[in-house]
């Protein structure tokens, strides 16, 4: 399988903290895959760095074999990368579908917006699409910040899938939810992934959730990766075990 995304050497630090230490990693063409790790391990520096919000101070950032790192994150967005946000990053005072066609023609320049690949009414149905496809139909004239906490991250979400990423990073898509909401939540993810053939990687802090769900585990642990593996060698894995899990999943390893 050729990778959809390769991080090579990558490192940030601020001031002393070396948020991301020489990290190499690589995520297969149309794979699901977790990140893990303790608070402040890294992980949405990781993120930052790969969609452009930050700039590496070494390092590669390969989409489809070719470097991004240092790129603007418009033009991130062109090579392909989607991202939804810890805290959900919306439009307030949008209503749903306001904020779907504005993201479709943000994504785009002066030039393309008049003779686009999302002329208006392109626009309008692939937001509704999107929409459909999240659970957000019902809702396309509901003020963003009116949605419940849940529908909020799902429109962050449908933010970044209406400009059809092919890798789409989603960090904490269950973070502040019940237990309920987001096992649906995960569901969706998962069903998106199923259905648009898209590259996924969620950071999630759940570990039923990333045991059941992500067929690869990354561990992150001072800005370096500590493990990858499938659920059962992540689970296994004695320095994994040491660093995040806790005896709690040696247990639930054997
Ligand atoms: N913009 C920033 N300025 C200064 N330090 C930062 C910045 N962003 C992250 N850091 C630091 O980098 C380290 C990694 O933070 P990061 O937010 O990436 O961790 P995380 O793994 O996402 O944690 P959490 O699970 O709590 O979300 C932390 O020490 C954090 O304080
Ligand atoms: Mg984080």
């Amino acid at each position: 399988m050729t990778a959809a995304l390769d991080v090579i050497g990558l490192c940030k630090s601020f001031g002393g903290v070396r948020a991301i230490d020489n990290v190499t990693l690589s995520f297969p063409s149309g794979s699901l895959s977790a990140v893990i790790g303790p608070n402040g391990a890294g992980k949405s520096t990781f993120f930052n760095l790969i969609s452009g919000a930050f700039t590496p101070d070494a390092g590669e950032v390969r989409v489809e074999g070719r470097n991004i790192a240092g790129l603007s994150r418009a033009e991130i967005v062109r090579r392909g990368i989607g991202r939804a946000f810890q805290v959900a990053s919306i439009f307030p005072t949008f209503t749903v579908a306001d904020s779907l066609y504005a993201a479709v023609q943000s994504g785009q320049g002066h030039a393309e917006r008049l003779v686009g690949r999302f002329p208006l009414s392109g626009a309008r149905a692939r937001a509704h699409e999107v929409a459909e496809m999240l659970g957000l139909a019902d809702k396309l004239h509901r003020v963003a910040s009116t949605l419940s906490h849940g529908d909020q991250k799902l429109l962050d979400i449908a933010i970044a899938l209406v400009r059809e990423p092919r890798i789409l990073l989603l960090d904490e898509p269950t973070a502040g939810m019940g237990p309920e909401e987001r096992w649906r939540m995960i569901e969706k993810v998962r069903e998106l992934w199923e259905r648009q053939k898209i590259t996924v990687v969620f950071i999630e802090h759940d570990m039923d959730i990333v045991f059941r769900i992500a067929p690869t585990i990354r561990v992150l642990c001072y800005g370096r990766v500590l493990a990858e593996g499938t659920p059962d060698e992540i689970r296994a894995n004695p320095a994994v075990i040491e660093a995040y899990l806790g005896t709690a999943h040696e247990g639930a390893a054997a």
